[in-house]
């Protein structure tokens, strides 16, 4: 028995030592350590021998799988050791060597003209509130005011969902949610996206960006209206720009207005950009209606406000001499990179 142990353990260490690659090693193990492996048939069979000599070949049985345990993982780390020599002589890195150039991109004009009106509102004061753009059509419509049957809840002009909800035609829901959600003073401007069922070309699209403005407070006054505006157009465009408000109707609004500007391209002369009139059309603004004020919790007789709203992808195309809508929304980087 004793003599049949050592045998076994001369000839695993002998093919272990003669082994060239990992998995020999590991059949080797298995064919001698493993469940049916020799040493382990010899180990089960110990228990026919007598008390005296068990203990003894016991300890040589010990002895011997330690041996070759201890030689496998010797010989597989030398294996793992000339593995990496080998990587480490093949794939060498020059590290001083040039990368692929790194592209870098930059703001969306629409949002850096976007930044540059929240930096304006900011400075007088204004807070900036997001709204969503799926949105309840009482707030889009009822609480604005917007009489039931109006053109613009024409299922062909707003993409609803269903008859009580909708994309946001405007970003002046988000008047509606303000003065739900808090007491005046409320000064607040809102950027954001809206959506209407238009064909797409090169002055129209289904989706472009207003930004609204709402301030409610008690005496709050037309020239109060005039002058907050007329300053946002001269920190625009600069200080000699003109503004102008003609008449117009809005549903939220009492009175209404629209504003032009003299054209900051031509200052007024009559240019491409103005198409010849020397002012360009900036905004929608009018007194809060008390109708909306009353829908929203807001006494009418307590609290005035004004509201305005303006169409920011316009603004852009004129900023930058963008001759067509289209070029905001095709994420054509050839042609974002010119700004
Ligand atoms: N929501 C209007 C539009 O989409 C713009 C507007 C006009 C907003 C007057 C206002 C306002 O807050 O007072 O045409």
């Amino acid at each position: 028995m004793e003599n049949k142990l050592r045998q076994i353990r001369d000839a695993a260490l002998e093919e272990i030592e003669k082994a060239l690659q990992p998995e020999e090693i590991e059949k080797i193990r298995v064919a001698v350590l493993g469940k049916k492996g020799e040493l382990t048939a010899i180990l089960r069979g110990m228990s026919s021998l007598s008390n005296e000599e068990r203990p003894i070949i016991g300890k040589i049985a010990n002895e011997v799988r330690e041996s070759i345990e201890d030689a496998i993982k010797a010989k597989k780390e030398r294996f793992e050791e000339e593995a990496m020599k080998l990587r480490l002589a093949t794939q060498s890195i020059d590290v001083t060597l040039n990368g692929p150039a790194l592209s870098v991109g930059h703001e969306h004009p629409l949002y850096t003209v976007i930044d540059r009106m929240i930096e304006i509102f900011a400075s007088l004061g204004f807070s900036v509130v997001e709204g969503p753009e799926i949105e309840w059509a009482k707030y889009n419509f009822d609480m604005l005011n917007v009489p039931h049957d109006h053109s613009s809840r024409d299922y062909s002009d707003t993409f609803y969902f269903n008859d009580d909800v909708l994309l946001r035609t405007q970003t002046s829901p988000v008047q509606a949610r303000v003065m739900l959600d808090k007491k005046p003073p409320i000064k607040i401007i809102s950027p954001g996206k809206v959506y209407r069922n238009d064909e797409i070309d090169a002055t129209h699209s289904p989706l472009f960006h207003q930004l609204e403005g709402l301030i409610i407070d008690k005496d709050i006054t037309m020239a109060d209206l005039k002058g907050t505006l007329d300053f946002v157009a001269k920190s625009l465009f600069g200080e000699d720009t003109e503004t102008v408000f003609r008449p117009h109707q809005f549903y939220f609004t009492e009175p209404s207005a629209e504003m032009d500007a003299t054209c900051f391209a031509c200052k007024g002369a009559g240019c491409r950009v103005c198409k010849g009139s020397g002012y360009i059309e900036i905004l929608g603004c009018g007194m809060v209606h008390p109708n909306v004020l009353r829908a929203c919790g807001i006494d009418p007789d307590e609290y005035t406000g004004f509201a305005f709203g303006m169409g920011l992808d316009r603004m852009t195309l004129l900023d930058y001499g963008i001759s067509d809508l289209r070029n905001m929304f095709t994420n054509d980087t050839d042609f974002l990179r010119q700004f």
